[in-house]
């Protein structure tokens, strides 16, 4: 069945091709060939401020930019996010677009859990590149803040289920291995998982 993807390019940096764009062009590639709709969001082209008060959080206006992200939202069945994990979580301008787009207006202010939220319907997929072995992540630390994003603000807003794909050892990747990945999403675009 065809799906609507929105395909959040988390990487801060659009000045040179990094590992998370290479990966995420497999992806859309296999969405495409397998006849699903893709739109993209390049976080790294957009400009917006820090949401820094609870009131603005409540009832400020969302900035323009971002607006068309909360549509491309609603718009879609599944969204998937690619970032570089960055002093041990996501880039804080991801979060910063997070905090942004995931207003109550939004989402929902429901406090029953059991109440269906506004964005439920929506799965989603993390795709996380890291300098550390990825097993090291996922075991040792917990793969504490890829969590935190699957059931804080994913999940709570009612996006589920949430899969990840952690990539490790990135300054390390032979030639081959980087293939292997770009192939494994190339895959999960066509799957629109
Ligand atoms: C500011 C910064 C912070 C980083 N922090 C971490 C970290 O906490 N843990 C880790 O494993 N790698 C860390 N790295 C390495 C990046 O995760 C890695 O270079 C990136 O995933 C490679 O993917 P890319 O080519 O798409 O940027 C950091 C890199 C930068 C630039």
């Amino acid at each position: 069945m065809s799906r609507h993807i929105l395909l959040i390019q988390g990487h801060p940096d659009s000045s040179e091709l990094h590992l998370c764009h290479a990966l995420a062009g497999s992806y859309v590639q296999g969405a495409l060939e397998a006849g699903h709709e893709v739109r993209r969001c390049e976080l790294a082209d957009l400009d917006f401020p820090l949401l820094r008060s609870q009131k603005d959080f409540d009832n400020g206006v969302v900035p323009e930019q971002l607006q068309s992200v909360q549509s491309d939202i609603l718009w879609c069945n599944h969204m998937v996010l690619f970032f570089p994990l960055w002093a041990g979580d996501m880039p804080a301008l991801l979060k910063g677009m997070l905090e942004q787009v995931f207003r109550p207006a939004f989402t929902g202010t429901s406090r029953n859990p059991l109440a269906t939220k506004p964005l439920s319907g929506r799965s989603a997929r993390v795709v996380v590149t890291m300098g550390m072995p990825a097993l090291v992540y996922r075991w040792y630390f917990r793969a504490h803040s890829v969590k935190a994003l699957e059931r804080n603000m994913l999940g709570m807003v009612g996006i589920g289920p949430v899969r990840e794909t952690l990539i490790g050892l990135t300054g390390d990747l032979s030639a081959s291995q980087a293939q292997d990945w770009l192939s494994i999403l190339r895959k999960l675009g066509a799957q629109g998982a």
